[in-house]
């Protein structure tokens, strides 16, 4: 298996050195490891397993119960569109389709070059503001409107051109 690098080991490290004397420390731990690594590595789960008395299954079924939390070292950039009902009907697919075409990022993947993540996700219990997209944590409502999504996507993709990493 492919060992974590050292700073990623000790950043996991010092998180459950934090937390392991909080009550319901777990999820804390796991928050922060999502926070800070953007996915929760497999070293993670045992680190946390040990330090709190739980099996390694234990923490596992946490990671799987919460959406928040994965298991796959998310892209530089994230887009979650919603594709909850009220969404969906008022064009939460063609959002979906726009941001694959423009980042190669396929539904629930990650773009080859590692800069988008693209998920689809359930209702964000925005309705009125339907269709409803994210980008990295910034709600953009109504994002059909004027390919508000779209122009989004795109000042980030200059951005990172400009800065020379894409
Ligand atoms: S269906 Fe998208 S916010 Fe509710």
């Amino acid at each position: 298996m492919e060992r974590l690098n050292p700073a990623a080991l000790s950043t996991i490290d010092n998180i459950v050195e934090r937390h392991k004397n909080e009550p319901g420390p777990v999820i804390v731990m796991l928050h922060d490891v999502q926070e800070e690594l953007g996915y929760i590595p497999f070293e993670a789960m045992e680190k946390i397993a040990d330090a709190t008395d739980t099996s390694v299954a234990e923490v596992y079924g946490v990671v799987m119960f919460y959406a928040q939390f994965t298991t796959e070292p998310k892209g530089k950039h994230v887009i979650n569109v919603c594709l909850g009902t009220a969404c969906y009907v008022k064009g939460g697919q063609k959002l979906i389709d726009q941001a694959t075409e423009l980042t190669g990022a396929p539904v629930n993947g990650t773009s080859p070059d590692g800069m988008f993540s693209l998920d689809a996700t359930r209702c964000l219990g925005a309705c009125g503001l339907a269709p409803v997209a994210v980008l990295d944590g910034n709600v953009i409502g109504d994002a059909t409107k004027d390919n508000k999504m779209l122009k989004a996507l795109k000042l980030i993709i200059e951005e990172e051109k400009k800065q020379g990493n894409m």
